[in-house]
């Protein structure tokens, strides 16, 4: 119990971990943002690449990215012991449709599983600061307003409704 009392305190006084879903080849660009992803909960979404964000350098996570619908069959693992940041990048599946992680322990796999699904709750365009809150958009509405912040357009460039989104 130990293990999990540590985690606990862990999440607790500095999680920070940001899953981006980016409408690009190289973790570039636009993206809807799990913002705050806590372990074993699955983000999901729909793009070529996925980038990890603001990962603690003294954590040690796995960090899998799935194809298939949601964390459905895994595409890509990453292990991060000491960097903040990975991009898993375009492979012979599809898309990437959900991402989760978990802290390295030798002990306790069993508690390895994906306990919930969350969507992503940010959409951020390709200037890196213009952000907007897209919580309770249905995913088909997420696709398209990432499709069009994918072209590289700027604040002016988005669809008047999302202004009184805009964080
Ligand atoms: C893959 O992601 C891109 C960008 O989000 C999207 O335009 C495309 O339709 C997706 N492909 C599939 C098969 O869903």
């Amino acid at each position: 119990m130990h293990f999990s009392h540590y985690v606990l305190g862990l999440v607790a006084s500095a999680s920070a971990i940001d899953v981006y879903f980016h409408n690009s080849g190289d973790c570039s660009g636009a993206a809807a943002v799990c913002t705050n992803l806590n372990p074993n909960d699955c983000c999901t979404g729909n793009s070529p690449t996925l980038a990890y964000r603001g990962v603690p350098t003294n954590w040690h996570i796995n960090a899998q990215g799935y194809s298939g619908g949601g964390c459905g069959s895994p595409k890509w693992l990453a292990d991060l012991n000491g960097r903040t940041w990975v991009c898993m990048t375009v492979n012979s599946r599809d898309n990437y449709t959900g991402s989760r992680y978990w802290f390295v322990s030798r002990r306790r796999a069993e508690e390895n599983t994906c306990k919930e699904s969350v969507k992503p709750d940010t959409l951020v365009l390709a200037d890196g600061i213009t952000k907007y809150d897209i919580v309770g958009l249905d995913d088909a509405k997420v696709d398209e307003l990432l499709a069009i912040a994918g072209s590289g357009v700027g604040p002016e460039g988005m669809p008047e409704e999302l202004q009184v989104r805009r964080k």
